[in-house]
């Protein structure tokens, strides 16, 4: 059989696309001058977010990426819908497969970063992979392309932009504009409110200038904390945002939402006769739902709880009991103290928030809700 010009896919969640996914197709049709190259975004990513980005989406950002490209126009490339057509999880082995198919007298090649070589073996049926393409990886900064497993590749020039999509979605939930990314992309993740822009531009309409500065910065350490935690970074980026939204309503307003948010343990009656501002906290969690269509429990109870604490609340509520307290721009001493911290031991950290404001309480000699006291003797018990 007559063999014909070679064929390159690139599969992957392109959540977001950036400059670092087109210089690596660059390269590998300058250096293979294939028939086609193939961009194959998953149907799913396979990130544990509240919100994922859908598909759809995922879709026109990778156009547009594409569009503000030197690719734009090369015929020989394309998007495939192989993976999306199925709905469903995907693997590698399934779309090579298809391409060598389809391609029968190409050679083909699956284009990776180098941060999947080394993980390589731990794919699905990955000797049928090597059966039916050639693995063409470029460096990426950080990453070597010797692998201990010794998986054979073919490895392309260069380095490439320092650029990871988690690291992207991270700066874009707290609405930075990577420079990684091109402006094009950036602006339609802005038009569409994906990646948290939605609900940034809602909650900074919400809020004083300072207090949306302080909900950005709590956002930022629960980023920086979740992945230690186990925790999915956009839900912590989302509660942390999200968790003073009731905070500057006015006090009717505030009450009827808390009646609304019917969290256990909330005794409303106590909390509203005598420490009002505590009501923000139940308040923030019906607003999260109704105006910003919250319906992750998880991120509703962080809201919930993060002014009382509970005992026995789940990992996210903590992180962001410890982060409201310990943000950056947090001016008493004490915050700098949880926060160095919780970056050592985050247990230690939430003990010492939990202190921090008893102690703050008990200093102003006013009344202290339930849920903080029964937090401080849960934690005395471990
Ligand atoms: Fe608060
Ligand atoms: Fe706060």
């Amino acid at each position: 059989m007559k063999q014909e010009k070679p064929v390159v896919i690139y599969g992957g969640s392109f959540d977001p696309p950036h400059k670092g996914h087109i210089a690596l197709a660059s390269q590998a049709l300058r250096r293979l001058r294939p028939r086609a190259l193939f961009f194959v975004p998953g149907f799913h990513t396979p990130f544990k977010d509240a919100r994922p980005v859908p598909f759809g989406d995922r879709l026109g950002l990778l156009k547009e990426a594409l569009r503000g490209s030197a690719l734009a126009g090369r015929p020989e490339v394309g998007i495939s819908s192989f993976e999306a057509r199925r709905r469903r999880v995907v693997y590698t082995y399934e779309t090579v497969a298809y391409f060598k198919k389809r391609y029968p007298r190409s050679r083909l090649y699956l284009l990776i970063g180098s941060d999947c070589l080394a993980a390589f073996k731990s794919w699905k049926r990955w000797p049928g992979i090597l059966r039916g393409a050639v693995l063409l990886a470029g460096r990426r900064p950080g990453f070597t392309l010797k692998t201990k497993e010794k998986v054979p590749f073919l490895p392309l020039e260069g380095t490439f932009p320092r650029a990871a999509s988690s690291d992207l979605r991270g700066r874009l939930f707290l609405g930075e504009r990577p420079a990684e990314m091109q402006r094009g992309v950036r602006a339609l993740i802005e038009k569409k409110g994906l990646y948290l822009s939605r609900e940034r531009a809602l909650l900074k309409k919400r809020l004083s200038a300072r207090r949306y500065r302080h909900s950005l910065e709590t956002a930022r350490l629960a980023l920086e904390l979740a992945p230690g935690l186990g925790i999915p970074p956009q839900k912590a980026a989302l509660a942390g945002l999200l968790h003073d939204c009731a905070r500057e309503l006015a006090p009717r307003r505030l009450r009827s939402l808390a009646l609304k948010a019917r969290t256990p343990g909330m005794l409303y009656r106590a909390a509203a006769g005598e420490a009002p501002v505590l009501l923000h906290a139940w308040a923030g969690a019906a607003a999260a739902r109704a105006v910003f269509g919250v319906d992750d429990r998880e991120v509703l109870e962080a809201i919930a709880l993060h002014a009382t604490g509970a005992p026995g609340m789940g990992a996210l509520s903590r992180l962001v009991y410890v982060c409201d307290l310990a943000e950056e721009g947090r001016e008493f001493r004490e915050a700098g103290l949880v926060r160095e911290l919780a970056r050592r031991d985050f247990g230690a950290a939430l003990r010492a928030a939990n202190y921090v404001k008893l102690s703050h309480a008990f200093s102003c000699g006013g009344w202290v809700h339930p849920l903080s006291v029964s937090l401080w003797n849960s934690l005395q018990e471990k």
